[in-house]
């Protein structure tokens, strides 16, 4: 086994295909093709829309991140693919395009847990970063503050009981009538609002959060308003919805590495692309004295050099997978 491999990253879980190379923890190129233009017609992913787009994309990303590397395909130590979580004709895509050429190149083929490729990107924005540390993962389908044991031992301190902090985002966007993807929409809509309705903490009991009552409220406090003939001011919802979904979050990573006695932090999942997110956390880490490692935010969103990533922990853990691998729409964390 090589101290520093060249290893390629394959994700087609979502509507994103994406292809990138890393050598050790140096990233090489990133390559991402989206078909989020076409769903946006939708008002959210299609799952057939997203498998078409990845057949026809994952060719050319490859073809692509290999180039950009300035690597050859002979350079290559190992082929890390997104097996799951996620849409499964999407990943199949992916899959068998990650399995055909590891065996063509007889290098060795390794099964990346999406989720926990949301992790592995903080490796690439700091190469010394190492265990322990906090992370906050806020991502369309995971909510979870974890204590990061070691590189492949975790500890799940607190999560969601229903949906996802990325779910309340894109929900809310609809209530407000914003197109997909709501994220992004909800954030620029809530730039020019004030955060002045109060709505229920998603943070209950101190050690579970549950978005599926803030999303009712949202729903609530627009029909009230519009029943009685009252303006809905649009950005004061999204300021406040958007304050009300981060702020517990931000709270519960704090305090959870202070309990810890742990001095880095670091974050991943779409969600941690909210600008909002981003400078509450660092200011949150700077008050408390802890070290923030914080991806770009097209390392935060959904790509390949975070599965190439998570891909060097399983490569040096010798974990490999076989010509079996197979996707699977859910998978835990551990
Ligand atoms: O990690 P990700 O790209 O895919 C999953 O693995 O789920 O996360 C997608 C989620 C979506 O719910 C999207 O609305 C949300 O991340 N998101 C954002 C922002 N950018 C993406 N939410 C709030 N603010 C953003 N800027
Ligand atoms: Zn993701």
């Amino acid at each position: 086994m090589k101290e520093n491999p060249v290893i390629l990253g394959i994700e087609s879980s979502c509507d994103e295909t994406s292809a990138a190379v890393i050598r050790g923890r140096q990233l090489l190129s990133n390559v991402i093709f989206s078909s989020a233009a076409e769903q946006a017609k939708y008002g959210g992913v299609v799952p057939e829309i997203a498998s078409r787009a990845h057949t026809e994309a994952v060719d050319e990303a490859v073809n692509q991140a290999v180039a950009e590397a300035g690597v050859d395909l002979r350079d290559i130590d190992a082929v890390a693919v997104t097996y799951g979580a996620g849409l499964l004709g999407a990943l199949l895509v992916g899959l068998s395009f990650a399995k055909s050429l590891a065996y063509a190149l007889k290098v060795p083929l390794i099964a990346v847990n999406h989720i926990r490729g949301h992790l592995s990107a903080a490796y690439l924005t700091d190469g010394a970063l190492k265990p322990p540390y906090v992370t906050l993962l806020a991502s369309g389908g995971h909510t979870a503050v974890i204590h990061v044991k070691a590189f492949t031992g975790f500890e799940v301190l607190c999560s969601t009981t229903d949906d996802a902090v990325g779910e309340a985002f894109d929900k809310v966007a609809r209530i407000l009538g914003l197109p997909y993807p709501g994220g992004p929409n909800v954030q620029r809509l809530a730039e020019s609002g004030s955060a002045s309705i109060k709505f229920p903490s998603p943070l209950i009991r101190g050690s579970a959060f549950s978005y599926s009552g803030l999303k009712t409220a949202v729903i609530n406090y627009c029909h009230n308003a519009e029943q009685k003939g009252g303006e809905v001011k649009r950005e004061d919802v999204a300021a406040s919805f958007q304050k009300t979904a981060i702020d517990p979050l931000i709270k519960k990573t704090v305090d959870s590495a202070a309990a810890l006695g742990v001095d880095t932090v670091t974050v991943g999942g779409g969600v941690a692309a909210n600008d909002y997110l981003r400078t509450r956390l660092q200011s949150e880490c700077n008050k408390a004295g802890l070290r923030l490692i914080l991806p770009e935010k097209r390392y935060c969103t959904d790509n390949a050099a975070m599965i190439a990533a998570e891909g060097l922990v399983q490569y040096r853990e010798g974990n490999f997978a076989d010509m079996t691998l197979n996707a699977c729409a859910q998978i835990p964390l551990k």
